[in-house]
């Protein structure tokens, strides 16, 4: 399995199955359970979501040992401030059936309270009931403003993140290389937006591999860990053979110009 070293030292799967707008229940529950099937041991969540029961009714069904899996949940925009953190946080856990998770995130930087909600999150570390704790969203001065007052730095950034708008946020990845923080990429199938762009078919086709397979691998190629979406078995399959290539320079140069800012979801450029 390849892994991603975090700067806490802990390792970090290089992809992990996304479940943003997988249905509540079976649909999630089934999803999961053949991803871990197939061999991913990183499943990206969030309380938003809904369906962190499902990830882990998934996780016992799978038969697998819970440190063989790493979970990733989020806490919501409703739920920021010191304590109303520490709460939403005891409810993901209960949902998920879990007496830790691998990795807690911001999931968006809210104004004025993420401050005291990143406080809360290094609490939680200290519980162990967190191994490691990052945010989401954050751009240059997000980042800039939790790196000058807290006292733990993130571990990851996960940002949406494709050929698609590689280029429009190398600032923000530059400052996050700078202080050793992992970018997780969502989105990176552009939500299926751009999997029939002919560029993404001419490139795959050099080492028979399908638009989302090249996605993919460019997203590992760049350092980042990835998290495609799928609940359909063939699909998630297809998404997690991407271990036996790797893209050459010319490609990956090729990928990079398709940038043209895209966003296929919230976009946090303006976000104080
Ligand atoms: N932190 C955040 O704010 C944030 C925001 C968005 C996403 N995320 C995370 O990132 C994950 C992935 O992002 P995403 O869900 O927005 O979208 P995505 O992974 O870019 O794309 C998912 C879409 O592509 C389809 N798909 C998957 N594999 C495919 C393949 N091999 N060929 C063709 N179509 C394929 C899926 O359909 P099927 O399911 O039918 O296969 C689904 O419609 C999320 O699930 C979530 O965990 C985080």
């Amino acid at each position: 399995m390849a892994t991603l070293t975090m700067r806490t030292r802990r390792p970090i799967p290089a992809i992990g199955l996304g479940v943003y707008k997988s249905e509540p229940g079976p649909v999630t529950k089934d999803a999961v359970v053949e991803a871990l099937r197939v061999g991913y041991r990183h499943i990206d969540t969030a309380a938003i979501y809904n369906n962190e029961a499902d990830v882990g009714d998934a996780i016992a069904a799978s038969g697998l040992d819970r440190g063989d899996v790493f979970v990733t949940t989020k806490l919501w925009n409703d739920d920021h401030g010191y304590d109303n953190t520490l709460a939403a946080f005891d409810q993901s856990l209960d949902q998920l059936g879990l007496d830790y998770v691998d990795l807690y995130l911001i999931h968006w930087p809210v104004p004025v309270l993420r401050l005291d909600t990143w406080r809360a999150l290094e609490r939680l570390t200290l519980d162990g009931r967190v191994r490691d704790i990052g945010v989401s969203n954050y751009l240059t001065r997000h980042l800039a403003e939790i790196l000058e007052h807290a006292a733990v730095v993130p571990a990851v950034n996960q940002i949406e993140m494709s050929p698609y708008n590689y280029r429009s946020r190398l600032e923000t990845i530059n400052l996050c290389e700078e202080h050793d923080i992992l970018i997780e990429a969502y989105s990176p199938l552009t939500k299926g937006r751009k999997l029939d762009d002919p560029v993404l078919a001419e490139v795959g086709s050099q080492y028979g591999k399908s638009p989302a397979q090249v996605l993919i691998r460019w997203a590992l190629d760049k350092g980042f860990v990835v998290l495609p979406k799928s609940i359909n078995p063939g699909r998630i399959a297809e998404n997690h053979e991407v271990f036996d290539f790797f893209l050459s320079a010319d490609d990956l140069e090729r990928l990079d110009a398709l940038d043209e800012g895209l966003a296929t979801g919230w976009d946090p450029t303006d976000a104080p």
